[in-house]
């Protein structure tokens, strides 16, 4: 279980957030939606240990953790998956975190294809990344942080460069993920892509939390600046 008390954080520009309180229960699957520049990417990556929040604490499983233990158990997946890319066939690219940690060969081998298989990858093992579609990109992004074994996923706007087949690619992955109880946060424009996912969805305005509810309650209440 992922909770924040009072989480603030301010870029040198003046946008902040705002005592951020937020609990996301270990396994559940979190849209976070709200307008451009309510600060949902600044959230994510505080959660992804990328920023460092100003104050406030972070605790995962009940311990208060800092930047360095987030970057361990979460992991941050860009709007842009070509972003994130590092080798150059897919099996390289999932592997390459995995040979910094200094791993057998043997170890290595049967991590990426597991990664491969849950990701349905196989097929696309030898492949350039640069040559794949969106939506295969955005799932090897997942894949590729997925062998290092986090317990948490953020995804930033995971669906913006993706065509229909794309994202039903897409939210398979996801499906897959969550199901093997994977904890997911996904910050979008297009919640209605997730709803059947989510378990819950936060609203974000100028910085702050200003509902954390149902995907019912949710969808029970007009917020102007979330598009259906
Ligand atoms: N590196 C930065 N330095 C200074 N200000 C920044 C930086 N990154 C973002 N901001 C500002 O912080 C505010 C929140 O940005 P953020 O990217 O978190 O919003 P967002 O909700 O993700 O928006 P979008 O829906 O457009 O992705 C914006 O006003 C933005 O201009
Ligand atoms: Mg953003």
């Amino acid at each position: 279980m992922l909770e924040l008390s009072d989480v603030c954080f301010s870029y040198a520009d003046g946008f902040t957030l705002k005592n951020i309180c937020l609990r996301i229960e270990k396994g559940s699957f979190v849209l976070l939606v709200g307008a451009n520049g309510s600060g949902k990417t600044t959230l994510l990556k505080i959660l992804a240990g990328l920023l460092p929040a100003r104050s406030g604490f972070i605790r995962l499983n009940g311990r208060v953790v800092g930047s360095e233990e987030l970057r361990e158990y979460c992991c941050y997946v860009s709007h842009n998956p070509f972003d994130q890319i590092v080798g150059s066939t897919v099996e390289e690219d999932i592997a390459f975190g995995l040979e910094n940690l200094g791993l057998s060969r043997n170890c290595i081998r049967n991590k990426v294809d597991r990664a491969l298989r849950t990701f349905n990858l196989s097929e696309k093992s030898s492949a350039n990344p640069l040559t794949l579609s969106g939506g295969t990109a955005q799932k090897l992004a997942v894949a590729s942080m997925y062998v290092l074994e986090p317990e948490v996923f953020l995804l930033d706007e995971p669906t913006s460069m993706l065509d229909d087949f794309g994202v039903t690619e897409l939210k398979e992955a996801l499906r897959e993920l969550n199901r093997i109880g994977k904890t997911i946060l996904v910050s979008t424009h297009e919640p209605r892509v997730f709803l059947e996912l989510a378990t819950s969805v936060v609203h974000m305005i100028d910085g702050s939390v200003d509902f954390h509810g149902s995907v019912n309650e949710f969808l029970g209440r007009q917020f102007d600046d979330v598009e259906f």
